[in-house]
């Protein structure tokens, strides 16, 4: 039988990564669409730049709305990109990343779903020398060179002003069942521990049940019908993201309960829906979380693919609505 030298070792171990590359291309998950410029309305020109954007999945309208103003801005800027819909699992993001790694693209953009196991991934990123920006969430590493960029939202203070906008309604005595996000996700982690930090020196605010309901708005009302059910005395509820919110809503009202006015709701994300139902007296606030961030991680690839510095965080800025300013945003919203 034939021996393998190094020399045909290393062709056939070449061979195999091309092979892996073109299964991978072709085999994603099955919203990838890794192929022309979004929404086809611009042509990449020979110099445009080929960018990767790995999203989480489309659990609420505040992804679907980000996930729309990252394809819009590639558009408007003549950028080819390949984008991946991870269907909210970890390791389609990664399968994700190592087709675009295969690929050849300039950049990377990448929302990742939970905090931790991202290394492995952004070091094979790094020795292809492609930079990888990321989008709302965080992730833990030990090697910050693993990444260009973070744009996000400040998720510890989202929690610590619907922390404080409840004492304030609520003169600091409710009882509270608080609807996380999706587990080991920054925004659920961090939106806990500021509402948490908001509450501490308030004995009479007490978060009686703490439940994921995975950011999606089935999630918040088979969880918020389960609890309500162990804590009918429930005053409050705090929801990590408006979608479980307006779940919430609706097995209140299921449960014969007013939301709005027999149950205060507070929430994190400002869409659409949530406006309406301030203006309609059903939530009582949310704060927002801002997803339109197309232009900013555009703004973030261009510069790290010319090699530039970035700064590690860019925090976005966000605000606070309830039925004092939503009717008059209601129009402005754009998500
Ligand atoms: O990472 C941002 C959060 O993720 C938004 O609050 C939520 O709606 C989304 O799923």
């Amino acid at each position: 039988m034939k021996s393998f030298t190094p020399f045909n070792r290393r062709g056939l171990l070449g061979l195999a990564a091309c092979l892996t590359a073109l299964v991978l291309t072709g085999c994603g998950p099955s919203n990838d669409s890794s192929s022309s410029s979004a929404g086809g309305e611009s042509k990449p020109s020979a110099k445009a730049l080929t960018v990767g954007f790995a999203q989480v999945g489309a659990e609420g309208a505040w992804r679907t709305a980000e996930t729309e103003s990252i394809k819009a801005e590639a558009a408007k800027r003549g950028v080819n990109l390949k984008f991946s819909d991870a269907q909210s699992k970890q390791e389609n993001e990664i399968k994700a990343i190592r087709s675009f790694i295969a690929q050849g693209v300039d950049a990377i953009i990448l929302a990742p779903i939970v905090e931790t196991g991202w290394e492995p991934v952004l070091k094979e990123a790094k020795q292809a020398k492609i930079p990888v920006v990321l989008v709302d969430r965080g992730i833990k590493v030990d090697d910050d060179s693993l990444y260009a960029t973070l744009i996000a939202s400040d998720f510890v203070a989202e929690g610590k002003m619907a922390a404080d906008w409840l004492i304030k309604k609520t003169d600091g005595k409710a009882t509270i069942i608080e609807l996380q996000g999706t587990p080991g996700a920054a925004p659920a982690i961090d939106r806990k521990k500021g509402f948490e930090e908001g509450i501490k020196d308030h004995p009479d605010m007490k978060i009686v049940a703490s439940q994921s309901g995975d950011f999606r708005r089935s999630g918040g009302k088979q969880v918020m019908e389960a609890l309500l059910k162990v804590h009918p005395e429930v005053t409050a509820v705090y929801s990590h993201n408006d979608d479980m919110a307006l779940g919430a809503i609706q097995a209140l009202e299921e449960a014969g309960k007013k939301p709005g006015t027999d149950v205060i709701v507070v929430s994190v994300d400002g869409v659409q829906d949530a406006f309406k139902a301030l203006v309609a007296g059903n939530m009582n606030c949310t704060v927002e979380c801002n997803p339109l961030l197309g232009p900013m991680a555009f703004d973030a690839v261009e510069k790290a693919v010319k090699g530039e510095t970035l700064p590690k965080k860019t925090i976005v800025h966000d605000r606070v609505f309830d039925v004092s300013n939503a009717a008059a945003e209601l129009p402005n919203r754009k998500y």
